[in-house]
């Protein structure tokens, strides 16, 4: 059944029509009038790619690496599955199922604080996955200490900060109808302790109202270096769309920018993060490795990610539609068709490596570029 789904949008349709509407609409949903979020999808379409010819790509090389902090990546094909909570509402296994995924792909889990396994259950089923732990910054600094401690001891890698959140984003079909858990379900990470520290009652399973509880409105730059120097895990932060924010980051101590606008879930009208990403790469300057989130559904918009000088991207609900319509196996079926794709875009092209784009000028243009040469 999963192979006559031939691309990611297939993957997304068939999930769409498999979701109860609670789910979907948590799933799908932007903030406001969602304009970042269609954003997101229609910047990679204004993008052309520039093929060269009779190059020889009978031989290609899709892997990366890079290093996060003291540890060396090498990862096959640069495609990992971002933070998104609740992943037992899309497959009874949940985070481990889309572990599993990721440790076929031998690729980055970036795993949600608002994860329905613990992080401690999801590092037992991870055999060769790369396990990074996402934290918010919660209005009680022992919290984070404590998750950023399990992280640690559990063997997770990294902690990705996700710093696009003061304020949980205004989605208007949840406020019509606020999400809730279902009561089967549960934030996995938070056990009694986490709960004792917080004060807020167990029974918050409404995720806005958690949310509004925990998430800390002043948050600061202050905050990332106090994360930076407390933490025993480097920290990558999840969020920037700027420049000059990205190279406070890495003054900031931050060991990896990932470029997100929370798949238009936050700031509406924020920007696409294509098309803030030759922004950031200039600024960065390839002291810390830059990654991308935010409408990534084929090769050809990884490939255009990869020539405007990312090192790896990440996929949300591109996993989560995976999840719901076959577990592991879908996840593994969208990151397996991404791959495929993403060797098609370097062959169709004439390239025969990552390297090889990203030296290419002119390589990825807008739109506009042919026209205005008119
Ligand atoms: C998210 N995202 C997110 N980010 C984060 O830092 N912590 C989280 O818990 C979540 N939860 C979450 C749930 C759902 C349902 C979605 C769709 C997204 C944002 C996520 O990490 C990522 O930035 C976007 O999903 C990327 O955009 P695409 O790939 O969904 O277009
Ligand atoms: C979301 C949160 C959980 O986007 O980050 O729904």
């Amino acid at each position: 059944m999963l192979s006559s789904l031939i691309c990611v949008d297939d993957i997304e349709k068939k999930a769409l029509a498999l979701m109860s509407k609670p789910t979907r609409d948590y799933y799908q949903i932007g903030s406001d009038t969602e304009a970042t979020l269609r954003r997101n999808l229609s910047a990679f379409k204004h993008l052309l790619i520039r093929p060269r010819c009779l190059r020889n790509v009978s031989q290609i090389h899709i892997g990366q690496s890079f290093s996060i902090g003291d540890v060396k990546y090498e990862i096959p094909c640069p495609v990992g599955i971002a933070p998104s909570a609740f992943h037992r509402l899309a497959h009874d296994e949940g985070e481990i199922a889309t572990v599993k995924a990721a440790s076929r792909a031998k690729t980055i889990m970036i795993l949600s604080s608002l994860s329905t396994v613990s992080m401690e259950d999801v590092a037992k089923a991870s055999e060769n996955a790369h396990l990074w732990f996402q934290l918010y910054i919660y209005r009680d600094r022992n919290l984070n200490r404590r998750l950023v401690e399990r992280a640690y001891r559990s063997g997770y890698k990294a902690i990705v900060l996700t710093i696009d959140a003061p304020p949980f984003g205004r989605r208007r079909e949840l406020g019509r109808h606020p999400f809730k858990l279902p009561p089967h379900l549960e934030m996995a990470n938070f056990r009694t302790e986490e709960f004792q520290i917080t004060r807020i009652p167990r029974s918050s399973t409404g995720v806005k109202q958690f949310a509004d509880n925990l998430f800390d409105e002043s948050i600061s730059w202050d905050d990332l270096k106090w994360l930076v120097e407390t933490s025993p895990l480097p920290v990558v932060v999840k969020g920037v769309l700027r420049g000059d924010d990205a190279l406070q980051a890495v003054e900031s101590g931050a060991a990896g920018i990932i470029v997100s606008n929370h798949g238009g879930r936050q700031l509406d009208f924020a920007p696409s993060t294509v098309e803030v990403l030759p922004e950031v790469v200039r600024a960065v300057a390839g002291r810390v490795p830059v990654f991308l989130d935010g409408g990534v559904r084929t090769g050809n918009d990884i490939f255009k990610a990869l020539a405007l000088g990312v090192d790896m991207v990440f996929v949300g609900r591109p996993a989560l539609w995976g999840l719901v319509v076959g577990g592991s196996d879908g996840v593994a079926r969208v990151l397996d068709i991404l791959q495929m794709e993403l060797e098609y875009a370097l062959k169709l092209s004439g390239h025969t490596s990552i390297e090889e784009i990203r030296k290419s000028k002119d390589l990825v243009v807008s739109k506009e570029y042919f026209m205005s040469k008119l």
